[in-house]
């Protein structure tokens, strides 16, 4: 079931975003901790047994269960959460120097958005160049030019030391056949973002940026067929995707040398926490933090993006699953720290509003929900000649009265909203 509302501001609650799914007896506990009561939005629930009902409130117990016994099971599943609650950090966190699990403070930023936008445009496309030509470059066996990728990579992280926004902006956005050639850049940008949030150091920033952006490079050399097919793998064509680790550490050992835990991003990327991935089926402390680091940004972008075989899903979508699979794929705190990261509407995110204008995010503000927008579609959805810029902490409602909110999040890409063209609007705004 749904919750749709807290007993108090989401705000002040634990929870990373507005509105959940209760799927299991962990989250019913998780919420019993935080909360006195909650609003379950009315629906349709499964009984089970093919047959769906309706479900009218707060349930209270599994079918048959009394009373008496759902106390004990809730106490009981609240000490654990207490237990855990009090925890010294996860080693994840400690192996990056990382002391508490407390939400990091957000770095300073150095230069307006508007100011970095201008600087991020050529760089993008610069960057995306050289991707083609390593694209090609892997294709044909020759040897990556490194020299040149670690000069993006160093220009990338300046850029982001500086205002991450605008570049985190410009991967958000890209378009629906994009993702082979812009996915790896993507994930650069937000692992070197996530990583200055969480206060590493400009080294390991570099590091961890490089593994990023050289990731997926092994891609390159799975035939497109399989690369781009338009449904479902078969196991053959999964077992040869799944190669793209081996081919791509391959590649990189045939050129120029590079940090062991960028060599180690691009082997272990799909290993996960629960030892449940591929290619040895590390788990736990034996994966490297940074590589880590690239699995979560890898799994976010390819959520976020249109593949052959779907459409491209909300980053509210993308935090959800995340938020889902913590303490499985991903280490929890890490979750969180992500989360906290990204926030409920990151600035690229196109967003509905309840008069159903459509608008792109282009600033966070200390209010997660109310962020600042430049709204691009009228509430007929058609295209602004004019659009203009829209703060929700300082605009709560509408000339005539009307309370002015987000309605929900959008997937990438609707609309047909060109990315370079909403940067031009942030820099003229
Ligand atoms: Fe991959």
């Amino acid at each position: 079931m749904y919750v749709s509302r807290l007993d108090r501001p989401w705000l002040e609650s634990p929870f990373p975003f507005q509105g959940f799914q209760l799927e299991n007896w962990d989250h019913v506990a998780e919420v019993r901790d935080a909360c006195k009561y909650v609003y379950i939005e009315e629906g349709e629930a499964d009984t089970g047994d093919g047959r769906k009902k309706s479900i009218p409130g707060i349930a209270q117990s599994k079918p048959g269960e009394n009373e008496s016994r759902v106390r004990r099971r809730f106490r009981q599943q609240s000490r654990q959460q207490k237990d855990a609650a009090n925890e010294p950090p996860s080693a994840w966190s400690l192996s990056l120097g990382l002391e508490s699990e407390a939400l990091p403070e957000r770095p300073r930023i150095k230069s307006p958005l508007r100011e970095e936008i201008r600087a991020a445009r050529p760089l993008i496309k610069e960057t995306q160049k050289l991707v083609r030509q390593q694209v090609l470059d892997a294709r044909h066996g020759r040897s990556l030019d490194i020299p040149a990728a670690r000069e993006s990579v160093a220009r990338i992280t300046d850029s982001i030391m500086r205002n991450p926004d605008a570049l985190v902006c410009l991967s958000a956005l890209k378009k629906r056949d994009e993702y082979t050639y812009l996915h790896s850049l993507s994930v650069c940008i937000l692992s070197v973002s996530f990583g200055r949030y969480l206060g590493l150091p400009d080294e390991t920033l570099l590091e961890l940026g490089f593994g990023a952006f050289l990731h997926d490079i092994g891609k390159m050399q799975i035939p497109d067929s399989v690369l781009n097919k338009p449904g479902r793998l078969d196991p053959t064509e999964m077992e040869i995707m799944r190669k793209h680790p081996e081919f791509g550490v391959e590649i990189v050992d045939g050129s120029e040398r590079i940090p062991d835990s960028s060599r180690d991003a691009i082997y272990s990327h799909h290993e996960r926490l629960d030892g449940s991935g591929y290619i040895v089926g590390a788990s736990g402390s034996e994966i490297n933090p940074l590589t880590h680091i690239v699995s979560v940004c890898d799994t976010y972008d390819a959520i976020i993006s249109h593949r052959p075989y779907k459409f491209a899903n909300s980053p509210l979508d993308a935090t959800a699953e995340l938020y889902r699979t913590r303490g499985r794929f991903f280490d929890a705190d890490l979750v969180y720290k992500f989360i906290g990261f990204i926030g409920v509407y990151p600035v690229g995110s196109l967003v509905e509003l309840n008069t159903r204008e459509v608008g792109v995010v282009v600033e966070s503000t200390s209010d997660r929900l109310r962020p600042k927008l430049l709204i691009l579609l009228n509430s007929e959805h058609e295209r602004l000649d004019q659009p203009y810029p829209l703060d929700l902490v300082r605009i709560r409602q509408t000339s005539s009265g009307q309370r002015l909110d987000i309605k929900r999040s959008l997937e990438t890409g609707a609309y047909d909203l060109d990315p370079f063209e909403l940067m031009r609007y942030v820099e003229e705004a």
